[in-house]
């Protein structure tokens, strides 16, 4: 058998690892053997209904052509691609950017760059949304707007801003030859826009929910742009997808993370799960992981429409600069936490450390080492020092950063993620929560429709004034 591009080691969440009080017994998992069956079999019934279109996103290369065109008839008049999105449509171009690209693909010179430059703008932040405007040159600019729902206010909001500087710099006339939007196939406002003033539109399939979007349009029309295979990102997904297709959670690399995690937590008192990559590229990886964990799984009502608020802590950490920050309170702090480390077997490249000093401790050691080859020792120093003091951690292991790998990886974290929320007995694809923020947001700035909202949120400000000091 080929070795796997992308594997799960759960070794260090066993109890034979850390101890029956923090791992995984063998009763544990027989004791959840029957839940797990069940998770696995309602995610398998759903697939490719209701919420989950994204589960069979990889399975058809339609709209990775579509973005490719598409790019193909703009790529001659444009060096910089500019997402404006917050959260699920600008996370995971984040991470396929830190991972795929050079890691100074923007300041590469054109002919040396895969793809066009590429920048967001998701935080509506002034001082970084007008020193971009003024920086990059507009005239080579394109933006891709990107919002399923198409009434996001960071994103609407910062799309006019764009479009009066794009105005400003190419006139009135062909504004909008710099613009292509990615929204809801059908509904919203930035639909009828894209209808009325002829800008391209990419959809965002129905059933595809922002935090599991990076296969859609949503991340494949930026990864494109930047020169990203995305086929084989797609590639990669199916590959980890062909692996997920056994209800007995050995055989099932998501199901065997989901089911971990979520024993962990309700089991052994881990609410905090900390993705911990060792690789300066896959950082953003871990922004993505955070948000997909958090937005599926922290809900307050249960299916059965009880109320629980339940839901795991996701932390992002990155090895191994973590280690001079976090791993003190790993090790010693509360048992509260459960590790998933993300190692990388072979770096695409490698730095020879030169030999010198060697008459001194601090360097004659290092001489004839890679600097990935410190980087896996480093990870797998924390290993170590994590079991041995009775932290339960895991690794995810990748081959290599590659396509194959993330697609592979986004995968894996969406099927757990999927499976997380049928055993913590949630809708792991609604997101009431972040819709009651977007809400209070058009209401204190005036959007009509939201009155009655604004009345309450005056009438609930603290009676006496806030107390400040
Ligand atoms: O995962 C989600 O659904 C959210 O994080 C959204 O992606 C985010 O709120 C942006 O929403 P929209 O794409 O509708 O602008």
């Amino acid at each position: 058998m080929p070795q796997q591009r992308v594997t799960f080691d759960y070794t260090n969440f066993l109890s034979t690892s850390v101890g029956p009080e923090h791992g995984l017994t063998d009763g544990d998992f027989s004791d959840a053997a029957g839940l797990a069956e069940r998770a696995f079999a309602a995610v398998s019934a759903e697939r490719g209904r209701g919420w989950q279109g994204w589960t069979e996103l990889h399975k058809s290369t339609g709209y990775a052509d579509e973005c490719a065109a598409l790019w193909g008839r703009l790529a001659g008049r444009f060096d910089n691609l500019v997402v404006i999105g917050i959260g699920g449509s600008s996370l995971g171009t984040l991470a396929v950017k830190s991972a795929l690209c050079h890691p100074f693909h923007n300041e590469l010179p054109n002919d040396a760059r895969r793809g066009a430059r590429l920048y967001v703008l998701d935080n509506p932040d002034p001082t970084v949304c007008a020193a971009m405007l003024e920086t990059l040159d507009l005239k080579r600019t394109l933006f891709n707007v990107i919002s399923k729902s198409g009434t996001t206010a960071e994103t609407s909001s910062q799309f006019l801003v764009a479009r009066e500087a794009v105005i400003g710099e190419v006139g009135a006339k062909r504004w909008a030859e710099h613009f292509v939007l990615t929204t809801d196939l059908k509904k919203g406002d930035m639909r009828k826009l894209a209808e009325a003033e002829k800008i391209p539109a990419l959809p965002v399939p129905d059933g595809v929910g922002g935090r599991f979007s990076v296969l859609s349009p949503v991340g494949l029309f930026p990864a494109v742009a930047m020169g990203v295979d995305v086929r084989e990102l797609l590639a990669g997904a199916a590959e980890v997808d062909g692996r997920c297709a056994s209800s007995d959670w050995r055989r099932n690399p998501a199901l065997a993370l989901g089911l971990c995690l979520w024993l962990l937590d309700s089991r052994k008192e881990k609410p905090i799960h900390v993705l911990m990559p060792y690789a300066t590229g896959l950082a953003d990886l871990a922004d993505w992981y955070r948000q997909l964990w958090a937005e599926s799984l922290g809900k307050a009502k249960s299916l059965d429409g009880r109320a629980v608020h339940v839901g795991p802590t996701p932390v992002k950490a990155l090895g191994a600069i973590d280690q001079h920050s976090q791993a003190q309170l790993y090790a010693e702090g509360p048992f509260d936490k459960a590790f998933v480390f993300v190692g990388v077997r072979k770096f695409a490249r490698e730095v020879t450390i030169p030999k010198a000093y060697g008459d001194m401790s601090a360097f004659g050691y290092l001489g004839g080492h890679g600097l990935g080859e410190l980087l896996d020792a480093e990870r797998q120093g924390t290993e170590v020092a994590l079991t041995a003091a009775g932290r339960p951690n895991a690794t995810i292991f990748i081959d290599e950063i590659s396509e194959r790998s993330l697609g592979g990886v986004f995968f894996l974290l969406e099927m757990a993620t999927a499976y997380a929320g049928r055993l913590y007995n949630v809708d792991a694809f609604d997101q009431p929560g972040v819709e009651a923020g977007k809400v209070a947001s058009y209401a204190l700035l005036g959007r009509k429709g939201f009155e009655e909202e604004r009345a309450r949120i005056e009438k609930s400000r603290p009676a006496g004034g806030r107390k400040t000091v």
